[in-house]
């Protein structure tokens, strides 16, 4: 098992990554609580496969635990869910010192946490995050929320784990693509701060994708010490912290087009999004030509879009898009915040990008 530590003072926890870690929980979790009855929000994919497994882990440490069931998707990360399972939670008695388990990918994630900070003016939590995107991103560094009817992730709130395990076994019962959109994240965090982690990804990330456990792993610790460095640098996202927005300024715009569906996963418009930010770098002349030339190889090489062509259906025009992205919770007085590279490793925040480049980036894109 390997351990990231995340070093906020008196809100530090440590990520275990490795196998076997659901059947481990209860020992894990005993390291850091004396609980003896802990409730998990889960939902419907994740029970059939896995929540058996969990509670026998969690048995053989003596904790006893409730479940509580969601249905599966985007739209269980809304205000009538937050209210059942708060509901659900208070009527379970929990108290502060409790932890609540959140059992699921990002949505699971996000919501239970949100439930936590909210509960009871804060209870503990523990992530167990069952996807790649999950493992390496949405379950570390305390973003919690709910998505409102005007956007995503507008109801919110900071509130840090107590724990997190990700356990590798679980990603084998992921879907190809799933899987491949969560890989988009771990190809940011090489793109965004990493160049060496993005050599080894162009060796390495053809057999992590094939099922490889120990290029898994390490991919997963690799992106988690890469975030938990920057969560410790800018927790709340004064600034440092919006680097692992690289990608997603396109990415919010392509993900309101199409509908936050199956159209277009997460991970695969960060993909598109990092490619495309690479490209308008490029443009202005910050980072050399051949580097968004080797993000869309690896990206293609992977299987993953690269273009906005390979979304199915239609797109509303470049113009449209760039509307889009005006409507994101990113935007500083007005003005559109990108993440743009030197080169690959080297992103950095900027708040100075014409809106005609964007336009011709998308437009070019397409032609
Ligand atoms: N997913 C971006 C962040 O946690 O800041």
């Amino acid at each position: 098992m390997e351990t990231v530590h995340v070093g906020l003072g008196d809100r530090a926890y440590d990520i275990h990554i490795g196998q076997g870690l659901l059947g481990r929980a209860g020992a894990l979790i005993g390291q850091i609580s004396n609980r003896k009855r802990m409730m998990i929000v889960t939902e419907e994919n994740v029970a059939a496969l896995h929540l058996q497994t969990l509670q026998d882990g969690l048995a053989a440490a003596g904790i006893e635990s409730e479940a509580l069931v969601l249905p599966a998707g985007e739209s269980t990360k809304s205000w009538p869910y937050y209210e059942q399972t708060v509901e659900w939670l208070l009527a379970q008695k929990v108290e502060r010192k409790d932890l609540v388990i959140a059992f699921g990918g990002g949505v699971i994630g996000d919501l239970t946490g949100f439930a936590a900070a909210t509960m009871r003016r804060g209870v503990g939590f523990v992530q167990i995050p069952t996807s790649l995107l999950a493992q390496v991103d949405s379950s570390v560094g305390g973003k919690t929320g709910i998505n409102a009817p005007q956007g995503k992730n507008l109801i919110g709130a900071f509130h840090q784990p107590s724990l997190v395990l990700a356990d590798i076994d679980v990603l084998g019962t992921m879907t190809s693509r799933d899987f491949l959109s969560g890989y988009g994240e771990v190809v940011k965090y090489g793109l965004l701060g990493d160049a060496a982690f993005f050599d080894w990804l162009e060796e390495y990330g053809p057999k992590l994708a094939a099922g490889d456990v120990s290029a898994r792993i390490a991919a997963v610790k690799r992106s988690c010490e890469m975030k938990a460095d920057i969560v410790e640098r800018d927790e709340t996202e004064q600034g440092d912290r919006a680097l692992l927005n690289l990608g997603h300024t396109f990415c919010h715009a392509l993900e309101a087009a199409t509908g936050y569906g199956d159209r277009l996963l997460h991970g695969e418009g960060v993909a598109i999004g990092c490619a495309l930010a690479f490209e308008l770098s490029s443009r202005l002349g910050i980072c050399s030509q051949e580097d968004p030339s080797r993000v869309r190889a690896h990206l293609k090489a992977m299987g993953m879009k690269v273009d906005l062509t390979d979304i199915d259906g239609d797109l509303p025009s470049a113009e449209a898009l760039v509307d889009l992205m005006g409507q994101d919770k990113k935007v500083v007085d007005g003005q559109l915040r990108f993440i743009l590279a030197r080169g690959i490793g080297e992103a950095f925040v900027t708040a100075d990008v014409p809106r005609d480049a964007v336009v011709q980036v998308l437009k070019d894109n397409v032609a």
